[in-house]
């Protein structure tokens, strides 16, 4: 598929021309002049720009059929970048199955003109994503677009923003592929993988670093190692460093949670609660969507990657509750809960990455805990941070991605709650609800006192059921904010 910028309307199998409610006249003087008459009794009499109102007039133009979809988006003045990202994934659900070769986005002269474009072809592209690499059947195979016309003014919307708006994109598929994929074959060894696929995208600038059991017990990892124990998948610690004339001379850490598959452990996870846990690596698989922009849009910075991965089992060798492990910063941590176990693999990451390579800040993400969801639904990550002023770097990013984020609160009590009772600390601890907080205050000890964030995305990166902007599964948060978020250090 290919998408391109266009300042003049060419031909198209399908065309989008969105409307405010009350705006007079759309960017049908974008069309040519006979099609303009043509249409214009048909938007007189029916198009009345109502939010999620979709109307269309299938007409023979140039002798090829060609249709007009004219999408509402409700009143001017309550829109933003998120309503028309939602605009656009509603827009590709509406007409997806027609399944046009080419389809053309006209502007909306009455917004912003730039936001609108790039967030409605971003929503576009996002609804109209489809895992489908696993029926046998090719007929169930979704039709690809061959071809999306963004149709622009000349002072609109620039070459680099289509450029990132197709980098953006292509990397929330690759991280929804990611995610998606079966836990039997997304294996800690596989992401390894993945991410050499992805450092070749840009083998000047990405170095590729992988630590296997052998390793991890050599620098001494027993966090890692205990989580990976129950499982016969080794586990991975993966580094990718992306560097190419920083302004900075300290890199940015960015680390995500990899378990390709989170059953519990022996504190196994019951029905209804263990389905979908091959998303628990979806902090490693955005990881790799970040650097897979990297590896596109080559920006002048330096970030090294982490992936902390493991299958999280029950077999013989499996941590039990009770077990004591030594983490590779020295301290040990009582296993109270083997379901906690994404922050045990983060722990070493964290402590042995902040120490190697002594950040700008360190952000990690982390679909860590249920509590969270709880919290925030789905469409808003939970924020642990030590830092206020990179949290609102946080915002801005967040703002800038149409991705919602919000702060938890890490508190003296909640810091003291993670000490153990028969070692330094322990990974759970017994009635204190904040589950999502205790689980940053966790994470917290294993920083070095870096200025740090973490993102707590087990509600946003899967979504248990369909919406506008993706199917159900894996959704591809917060890959768009984490790139907003090391833009501003460019
Ligand atoms: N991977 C889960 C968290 C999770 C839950 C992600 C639902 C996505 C959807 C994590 O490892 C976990 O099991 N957390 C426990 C923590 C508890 C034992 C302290 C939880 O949330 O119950
Ligand atoms: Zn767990
Ligand atoms: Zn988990």
């Amino acid at each position: 598929m290919q998408i391109s910028d266009l300042t003049k309307y060419k031909q198209a199998d399908a065309i989008i021309i969105p409307v405010f409610s009350k705006q007079k006249g759309c960017a049908t003087d974008l069309l040519p002049e006979d099609l303009r008459k043509e249409i214009k009794p048909i938007v007189k009499a029916r198009v009345s720009g109502k939010k999620d109102e979709i109307e269309v007039t299938h007409l023979i133009y140039k002798k090829k059929p060609l249709s007009i979809y004219f999408v509402g988006l409700g009143v001017e003045k309550d829109n933003c970048s998120y309503s028309f990202k939602v605009a656009g994934g509603k827009t590709a659900n509406a007409i997806k199955d027609h399944k046009y070769p080419k389809v053309a986005i006209f502007p909306n002269h009455g917004a912003d003109s730039k936001e609108f474009l790039f967030f409605f072809t971003l929503g576009f592209l996002m609804g109209n994503y489809k895992f489908d690499y696993y029926y046998a059947d090719k007929k169930k195979k979704q039709h690809h677009y061959k071809e999306i016309q963004i149709i622009r003014a000349a002072n609109e919307f620039s070459k680099e923003r289509k450029k990132e708006l197709e980098a953006i994109a292509k990397a929330i598929y690759y991280t929804r592929d990611l995610v998606n994929t079966p836990p039997n074959e997304m294996t800690p060894t596989q992401l390894a993988r993945e991410a050499k696929a992805v450092a070749k995208l840009a083998p000047k600038q990405i170095k590729v670093t992988v630590f296997d059991d052998k390793k991890l017990a050599k620098h001494k990892m027993g966090l890692i190692l205990g989580v990976g124990a129950g499982s016969d998948e080794e586990s991975r610690m993966i580094f990718l460093e992306y560097k190419k004339k920083p302004k900075n001379s300290k890199p940015i850490l960015i680390a995500g949670k990899g378990i390709t598959f989170d059953a519990g452990g022996l504190n196994i996870k019951p029905t209804n609660y263990i389905e979908d846990m091959k998303s628990d690596m979806a902090g490693a698989a955005s990881v790799l969507g970040l650097m897979r922009i990297l590896a596109t849009l080559k920006p002048d910075l330096h970030v090294i990657g982490i992936i902390s991965s493991a299958e999280n089992l029950l077999g013989a060798k499996a941590m039990r509750p009770g077990d004591i492990l030594k983490a590779y910063n020295g301290k040990t941590v009582e296993i109270t809960n083997t379901d906690a176990e994404g922050r045990l693999v983060l722990g070493d990451a964290l402590s042995y990455s902040t120490e190697k390579y002594k950040p700008l800040f360190v952000l990690d993400m982390a679909t860590l805990t249920g509590a969270c969801i709880a919290a925030l639904s789905y469409e808003t990550s939970g924020v642990v941070t030590n830092n206020e002023k990179l949290f609102k770097k946080l915002q801005t990013a967040s703002e800038r991605s149409a991705e919602f984020v919000w702060p938890l609160p890490l508190t003296k009590t909640f810091q003291e709650k993670v000490s153990g009772d028969i070692s330094d600390y322990k990974n759970w601890t017994a009635g204190i609800s904040a589950g999502a907080s205790m689980g940053g205050a966790f994470l917290e000890k294993f920083i070095n006192g870096y200025p740090w964030l973490h993102m707590d995305i087990a509600g946003t990166s899967w979504t248990p059921e369909k919406t506008p902007l993706s199917p159900k599964g894996a959704t591809g948060t917060p890959v768009h904010t984490i790139w907003e978020m090391v833009k501003q250090y460019c």
